[in-house]
């Protein structure tokens, strides 16, 4: 019974803290201005990426597996919506502004689903912005950084749309881009 109980606590714990990542109620508790620089070193805030659908995805570039095979699936789910892609602005931020500058962040880039926008900036706003969109960061021993991997859309007019997950697969993930912005 005891070993029951335990079981249910950790299932409340876990939907608790699914509810506090997803809380998507109107207005949006996910998201919100930001004030970043691209890999061009240009500045950039939420409202240049108004009147298309942001696809919102954080991480760093030394990460060694999530955040490229992230970026690769979604690579291969923007190339199978075809036309639609174009109305989707896929992003990716940095976690890890010490080592990823906007030279590296342009570098990077270049290896996924053209147009992908690579943005950082101050460690201050970009700990912010993180904060805003409920990712975690936690750095490990070396170089490496546990993060949370979770694609965001949002609406054209800056609205949290839905959460996509990074694990999803590229037919998984076009289905619910499809979805989303139909
Ligand atoms: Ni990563």
């Amino acid at each position: 019974m005891k070993g029951l109980l335990a079981v249910v606590a950790g299932t409340v714990v876990a939907a608790a803290a699914l509810l506090v990542l997803f809380d998507a109620r109107p207005g949006g508790a996910i998201g919100g201005p930001f004030r970043l620089v691209t890999g061009a070193g240009q500045e950039v805030t939420d409202a240049t990426f108004r009147g298309r659908y942001m696809l919102v995805y954080f991480g760093y570039t030394q990460c060694r597996d999530v955040c490229p095979a992230t970026l690769n699936t979604m690579s291969a789910a923007l190339a199978r919506l075809g036309p639609d892609a174009a109305r989707i602005q896929p992003v990716f931020i940095t976690i890890d502004p010490a080592r990823d500058t906007p030279a590296v962040m342009a570098a990077y880039v270049k290896h996924f689903v053209p147009g992908l926008i690579g943005l950082t900036g101050g460690a201050a706003e970009l700990h912010r912005v993180a904060r805003a969109y409920h990712v975690s960061a936690e750095p490990r021993e070396g170089a490496d950084i546990d993060h949370s991997a979770v694609l965001y859309v949002m609406a054209p007019d800056g609205r949290f749309l839905a959460p996509v997950r990074a694990d999803a697969s590229a037919g998984e993930m076009a289905a619910a881009l499809e979805r989303l912005i139909s």
